[in-house]
């Protein structure tokens, strides 16, 4: 039972009885079961209540309501029995010395990656992790908790795929070893297409390997009336993008199609497509961190030639599927801005951006279809 049903439950029976703020009374049992601040009970809502709890709560209330009493007038022993040892620093200290695993094992964000971890297994938010570590760590959790360090530290697991859950544009995506982990570069992308989107009535929109359909799941649910077509070459990325879709309810509007680029596309009126195509060189692949290498896609991240290949054909193939004034937009490696608005400009886009990302990387092209092939062009 969660912390909201107890809640309810709790309401409803002071209610019953006729107290005059059955809600107010009932907050006040649960914070001082629990050992939490009242006003931080919404915060909990989530929060998966232990047996004992239950019980507490409730034997609070039974006597609250025999002897017509508010919870401040409850007798001391009544209260006293409610009353749970204090876990805080036995949990801090096992949170430390997770902390120091990871970083021993070359764990990057250790702090940040042990406290996710944390608060994934005790089903609470990071941010209030530190409020709840003084209830009790049952042995269960703690063996939970071992596995996923272990996996983190020794085989190198991606804290993302650890959790099975990412954040994108604020919205919740199911992320796997099926899926490239959406990047928060490739915010930029979306960020620059809905500034451009957002003067079309109902923007048709074509997402070249959609992956965990971020971009897609983002663009359909910022636009209800678009209608976003989301394609990749593998399945099981399409599977799981199917779940992001059912996830964001953007059902209505959002489609994908299994195709290599765009071989199974027969529409010939998009308003903007939209790519992060796998751009790592084959050779810069070797050198990547054993997290990506080990465990993302290779076919999400490599072209496995020169890291131009999808930005050719795309350019290339683009503009039949495109009205007149239609955009293409690319995010970019770090060094192929110019040369990717070089292939655009040959097949006829006008580039109207270049955006660079937090840290000043040239990292997302868009162009214009201009409706003129330029055919002269050496370089
Ligand atoms: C860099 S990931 C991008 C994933 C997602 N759009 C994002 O931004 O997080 C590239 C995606 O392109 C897909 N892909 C690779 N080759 C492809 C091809 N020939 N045709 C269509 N999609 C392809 C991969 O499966 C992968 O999902």
């Amino acid at each position: 039972m969660k912390l909201l049903d107890i809640l309810k439950f709790s309401e409803e029976y002071l209610k019953k009885y006729s107290f005059s703020k059955p809600r107010l009374e009932s907050e006040k049992v649960i914070a001082s079961v629990l050992k939490l601040d009242r006003i931080t009970l919404y915060a909990y809502f989530d929060m998966e209540l232990s047996l004992e709890q239950k019980d507490k709560i409730k034997d609070c209330l039974k006597i609250m309501a025999r002897k017509r009493v508010g919870f401040e007038e409850l007798p001391k022993e009544a209260l006293e029995k409610t009353k749970e040892k204090d876990f805080s620093s036995e949990n801090r200290e096992l949170l430390l010395k997770s902390i120091d695993y990871l970083k021993k094992n070359e764990v990057l964000d250790s702090k940040l990656d042990t406290e996710y971890i944390f608060a994934h297994v005790l089903n609470v938010k990071r941010a209030i992790l530190s409020m709840n570590l003084r209830r009790e760590i049952t042995e269960k959790e703690k063996e939970i908790i071992r596995n996923l360090l272990h996996k983190r530290a020794k085989e190198k697991k991606p804290l993302q795929y650890i959790l099975g859950e990412w954040e994108f544009y604020g919205l919740p995506f199911k992320v796997d070893e099926r899926v490239l982990i959406p990047r928060a570069d490739t915010e930029i992308l979306v960020e620059q297409c809905k500034f451009i989107l957002k003067d079309l009535e109902t923007p048709k929109i074509l997402d070249i390997g959609t992956g965990s359909g971020a971009i897609s799941v983002t663009l359909a649910k910022e636009f209800p009336k678009s209608s976003v077509l989301g394609a990749d070459i593998s399945s099981e990325a399409l599977e799981v993008a199917v779940e992001n879709r059912r996830m964001n309810s953007v059902e209505k509007n959002l489609k994908f199609i299994k195709s290599d680029v765009f071989s199974n596309i027969k529409d010939v009126d998009f308003d903007m497509i939209i790519s992060n195509p796998p751009y790592i060189p084959q050779e810069e692949y070797e050198g990547l961190m054993p997290e990506v290498k080990l465990h993302e896609p290779k076919g999400a991240l490599t072209d496995k030639g020169d890291g131009y290949y999808f930005y050719d054909k795309i350019s290339k193939e683009a503009p039949k599927h495109l009205k007149d004034g239609g955009y293409l937009a690319f995010e970019v490696g770090y060094n192929q801005s110019q040369e990717v608005s070089k292939m655009m400009a040959k097949s006829g886009f006008n580039i109207v951006a270049i955006v660079k990302d937090y840290g000043g990387i040239e990292r997302v092209v868009i162009g214009r279809k201009s409706g003129e092939k330029v055919v002269n062009e050496t370089n």
